[in-house]
């Protein structure tokens, strides 16, 4: 008699949870605030100018010595504490940045160990402005997908690392800081599915600087050649972009988490700019009892901070309830997006 070993046809694959939710928020707002007053006489500028077109009043600003992880840590372990959970719970480590100085190692991965969450998997991300609403998605579906029960998802920016301050078209927007969530598994659904999305064609409008493309044309003959690589905009593109193809998106993410406007206990959008936050707002038809974020006000724009940073004081500050829905949007470099519905944790 003859025996034949058959091979194994099917492998085994991780069973998930049923949904996910957000279960625990943090946020680091740097000490240091800095007003208008501050930047304006480099940039010919002034308080009442910067106030009437972007709506920021002060940005805070990390300290020297103050890195990209180091917020990320403060931020993490609020999150930690609020989702009642030890770090060597979290299987996962997100980082959404683009302000982490270094292209390799990641961030995620001094964060993990720095917190006790070794062996968890640790990644950053770079979708900028949108970056933490991608990674809210991809944290909904690596727990529902079951490659990991628990994980940290952090927006952190020290945008004053890479800011020209000479430079009158960002100089006064950007702002550093940290906020961190944790998603976990849900019985009922608490995230929605996520709009995102790119268009490349427009890469150029927010980018690092390009040493030799960007040279001024006033600059001394003996400056260096090389620029520090700082973060710049064509303003009115972006502007426009976000006005016109950013309400659209948000719209969807209610539609297709069947939530109508109405019912929203918070609208968070990415701060970039109040004036866009207002026009959202017509655009969207929001009904005048739904709170809105105006984190930007304070905190200037921080990138993939900003809506963690937004929701975390909303909540802190009693503007929208914890277990209310909340519509998040994230817009930026990329030129990238996503938004979501989430019950607020
Ligand atoms: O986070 C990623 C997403 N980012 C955004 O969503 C940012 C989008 N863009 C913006 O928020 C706005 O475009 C800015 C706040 C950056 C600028 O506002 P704007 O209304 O688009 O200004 P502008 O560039 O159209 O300039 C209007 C005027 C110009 O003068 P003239 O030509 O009208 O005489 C500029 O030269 O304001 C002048 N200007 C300034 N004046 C004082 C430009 N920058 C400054 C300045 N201070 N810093």
């Amino acid at each position: 008699m003859t025996t034949t070993t058959e091979p194994q046809r099917t492998i085994l694959t991780p069973q998930g949870a049923a949904y996910a939710r957000l279960s625990g928020i943090g946020a680091y707002r740097p000490a240091r605030v800095v007003t208008n007053h501050e930047l304006v006489d480099a940039i010919e500028s002034s308080d009442e100018w910067i106030q009437g077109r972007s709506g920021i009043v002060t940005r805070r600003r990390a300290a020297p010595d103050e890195s990209v992880v180091d917020m990320a840590e403060a931020a993490s372990r609020q999150a930690l504490e609020h989702a009642g959970l030890r770090a060597d719970q979290i299987g996962a480590v997100i980082v959404a940045t683009v302000t982490h100085p270094f292209q390799t190692p990641a961030a995620a991965a001094l964060l993990a160990y720095r917190l006790g969450a070794t062996p968890a998997a640790a990644f950053d991300i770079s979708v900028a402005c949108a970056g933490f609403c991608h990674g809210v998605s991809l944290a909904h579906d690596m727990v529902r997908g079951g490659s990991a029960e628990h994980v940290l998802v952090v927006g952190v920016e020290k945008l004053s690392d890479f800011t020209d301050l000479d430079d009158r078209g960002s100089a006064f927007i950007f702002g550093d800081g940290a906020g961190a969530v944790v998603v976990s598994p849900s019985d009922v659904p608490a995230i929605g599915p996520t709009v995102w999305g790119s268009d490349g064609e427009q890469w150029d409008t927010i980018r690092q600087r390009d040493s030799w493309l960007d040279m001024r044309p006033d600059r001394p003959a003996d400056a260096p050649e090389v620029l520090w690589p700082a973060i710049v905009m064509k303003g009115q593109a972006v502007f426009r972009w976000a006005v016109w193809k950013m309400a659209p998106v948000a719209q969807e993410a209610l539609d297709r988490a069947g939530v109508k406007a109405e019912d929203l206990s918070a609208f968070i959008p990415h701060q970039a700019n109040m004036r866009i936050i207002d026009s959202m707002i017509k655009a969207l038809k929001l009904p005048a009892h739904v709170p809105v974020a105006r984190d930007v006000a304070d905190m200037g724009n921080t990138s993939a901070a900003s809506v963690p940073l937004a929701m975390e004081r909303m909540l802190r500050e009693g503007a929208a309830p914890h277990g209310g829905l909340a519509l998040l949007i994230g817009f930026g470099a990329g030129l990238s997006y996503a938004a979501q519905v989430v019950t607020l944790p």
